[in-house]
This record gives C-alpha cells, sequence and structure tokens, in this order.
C-alpha cells in the first residue's frame, strides 16, 4: 500500500509537470488532476478509505504517509495553478497593451460658418453703436411684408421682390423690413435696432441664392437726417473693412423709405483704382437704405410730424463675398468642409 501512494504522487506530479502549453489547455488539465487525485473519489481519497482494511498499529503511519502525500499534492497543485495564472495575466496585459507612442486620434473641432461669422461682426459694430437686436419671423404676413411698408397689392415695387407665396397673404418673408413695421407698431420713439435673419426670394444664380441673410437696421427719434445715416453707415464700413474705406451714396427707390440710397463703399481690393471684384469703377455696392418713409411711421402709428428715422438692410452673404472675396454665393449653402474649414473665428 505505501507503495502505492508513492506512486501516485509520482504520477500526479509528473503530469503536473507535462501540462500542455496552451494556457486553457493547462487550466482545464490541472483542474482534472486536482479531481483525480484529490477530488472525493479520486485516488488518494480511495486510499485513505482502503485504511480499515489494514491492521489497527499500522493504520496511525498509513494515515499519515496518506495525509503527508495529500499535502505534498496539493502544494504542487496550486505551485501550478499559480504560475498558470501569472501566465494568463501576463497574456491578458501583453495583449492589451497601449502603445502610448502612437499618435492620437485626430478630433477636428467645427467652425462656425461664415455667414455667422459675418453676421456676428455686423451685429457687433451696430451693438456698439447702442443698436438693440431683434428678430421677427420668417413665414410672415402679405400685410407686414408689403402693406405696411407702403406695398400695396399690385403695386409695380412687387416685382423687385421675387416673393415665395405660402397662401394668398402668407409669404416667406422677402426681407428683413417687415420687423420695421413689427418694432414701430410696438414701441414709441426712441428706436434703434438692428434685426437680422434669413430671407427668401425665388432667385438663383452665382450672387443670388433663394434662402439668404439680411440684417435690417432702424432709427427712429427727433431729428434723425441722412447725414446721421451717412455718418452711420461710413463707420460701419470703416470698421467691417478698414479705416481707409470711402462711401457714398446714389439715389435709389424703395416705397418704405424716401428719399432712398443705395451705399456704395470703395473697393476693398484695389481700393478705388479698378479691378475685377469692382468691375473697374473702384466701387461696391453694399446695401440700400434711405429715411423712413412717413407714411409707413403713421401706418406703424407714430407721428411723422415729430418724428423721422433712417432705414437700412443689407445681405449678409453680400458683405461676407466682398469681405473674403468668394466669387460663388452657392459656396455658403453646399457646406462642403474644405470651403468652411478656412474661416475661423
Ligand atoms: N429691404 C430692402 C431690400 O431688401 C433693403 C432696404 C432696407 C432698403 C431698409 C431701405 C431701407 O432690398
Amino acid at each position: 500500500m505505501e507503495k502505492q501512494v508513492k506512486v501516485l504522487v509520482e504520477q500526479c506530479l509528473s503530469a503536473l509537470d507535462a501540462l500542455p502549453t496552451e494556457l486553457k489547455a493547462a487550466s482545464a488539465a490541472i483542474a482534472e488532476i486536482k479531481v483525480k487525485y484529490l477530488g472525493k473519489s479520486g485516488s488518494l481519497t480511495a486510499l485513505l478509505r482502503s485504511m480499515r482494511d489494514l491492521p489497527a498499529d499500522e493504520r496511525p503511519a498509513f494515515g499519515a504517509l496518506v495525509n503527508d502525500a495529500q499535502d505534498r499534492l496539493k502544494a504542487a497543485i496550486d505551485g501550478a495553478e499559480a504560475v498558470l495564472d501569472a501566465k494568463i495575466l501576463a497574456e491578458r496585459l501583453s495583449g492589451e497593451k497601449v502603445d502610448i507612442t502612437l499618435p492620437g486620434k485626430d478630433k477636428t473641432p467645427g467652425t462656425l460658418h461664415p455667414i455667422t461669422l459675418v453676421a456676428n461682426e455686423v451685429q457687433e459694430i451696430f451693438l456698439n453703436l447702442g443698436f438693440e437686436l431683434s428678430e421677427g419671423p420668417e413665414i410672415e404676413t402679405d400685410n407686414y411684408n408689403f402693406q405696411m411698408l407702403n406695398i400695396p397689392s399690385e403695386h409695380a415695387a412687387r416685382d423687385m421682390q421675387d416673393t415665395f407665396f405660402v397662401t394668398d397673404s402668407i409669404v416667406l418673408r422677402t426681407h428683413t423690413s417687415p420687423n420695421q413695421a413689427r418694432i414701430m407698431e410696438k414701441k414709441q420713439p426712441p428706436i434703434k435696432m438692428i434685426c437680422p435673419g434669413r430671407t427668401y426670394r425665388s432667385d438663383d444664380d452665382a450672387t443670388h441664392s433663394p434662402i439668404f441673410h439680411q440684417i435690417e437696421g432702424l432709427v427712429v427719434d427727433k431729428r434723425v437726417t441722412m447725414s446721421d445715416l451717412k455718418g452711420t453707415l461710413d463707420l460701419f464700413c470703416k470698421t467691417m473693412f478698414s479705416p481707409e474705406t470711402k462711401t457714398r451714396l446714389r439715389p435709389s427707390y424703395f416705397p418704405f423709405t424716401e428719399p432712398s440710397v443705395e451705399v456704395d463703399m470703395s473697393c476693398s481690393s484695389c481700393g478705388g483704382s479698378g479691378c475685377g471684384l469692382c468691375k473697374g469703377t473702384g466701387w461696391i455696392e453694399i446695401l440700400g437704405a434711405g429715411i423712413v418713409n412717413p407714411k409707413v411711421l403713421e401706418n406703424c402709428g407714430i407721428d411723422s410730424s415729430v418724428y423721422g428715422g433712417f432705414a437700412f438692410g443689407m445681405g449678409i452673404e453680400r458683405i461676407a463675398m466682398i469681405k473674403y472675396g468668394i466669387p460663388d454665393i452657392r459656396l455658403f449653402f453646399e457646406n462642403d468642409v474644405r470651403f468652411l474649414r478656412q474661416f475661423k473665428g
């Protein structure tokens, strides 16, 4: 029986020596060895049970022998398990290793759209001059878009504004001017406001887009004159473009201003000597403006014998195209990031 114990111990130890190299298989093999030698119906346990066949005086020595063998095998199995665990951990760590010398994944931050950038810049100039910011609806009534602004139905001036109709009396606003009426109806002078927003006209070529943006300006107070208008817009152009910029007023026509003007500025590209951008004239038209027509003041409940005002409206795309030398308005709406990325705040 003693010999049997010795053989079992040797068998078990050599099985532990000959574990498979593949780690999962080795782990399974160890579990099997554990059951085979130390388990409830394992070989050593069976030997211990057979002790009762021995004469009583031999039992203590045999018991000690089996216990000792059990301890040795347990220690050997624990040792093999520890070695295996270390190998498994090492393999996992090397598999999950992060190479900190690799360059990180590039996250390109977005940029503001050039129209937003330019609109912000224009707004800031006027806010610094004490103008207040206001907003109005993009879907507008015929009344505010036209009639309150002295453009009655059938008026020839409606032709200037290629209108998208929602119904017979509701339109997509063709300009930001309806906000003049909306503000004046609500508030008595002094009024000094700008209103930026999206506008719509059925027009589509390199310099016109069916969706575009305008900023409206309105000042109403006592003794507002054309020179206030000229001074304000001259300061705007000098701040927006360069201190050398000159401006001039040309007579024009809008039903809601009288007199009406177009404001030109000296060409930002050639400085006035004539180039492709200004078509050789040295001047670029940048906005429409005028003295608020007394009829519009009266339509809104403001006494035109006491108050007067000036108004202006400029296209943001146009300002941006001049400022950045952009030849085609459609670039603003195609959302090609190679174009958009060039404009950083
Ligand atoms: N609303 C006019 C346009 O869109 C511009 C304008 C605004 C003219 C205010 C005069 C006064 O063409």
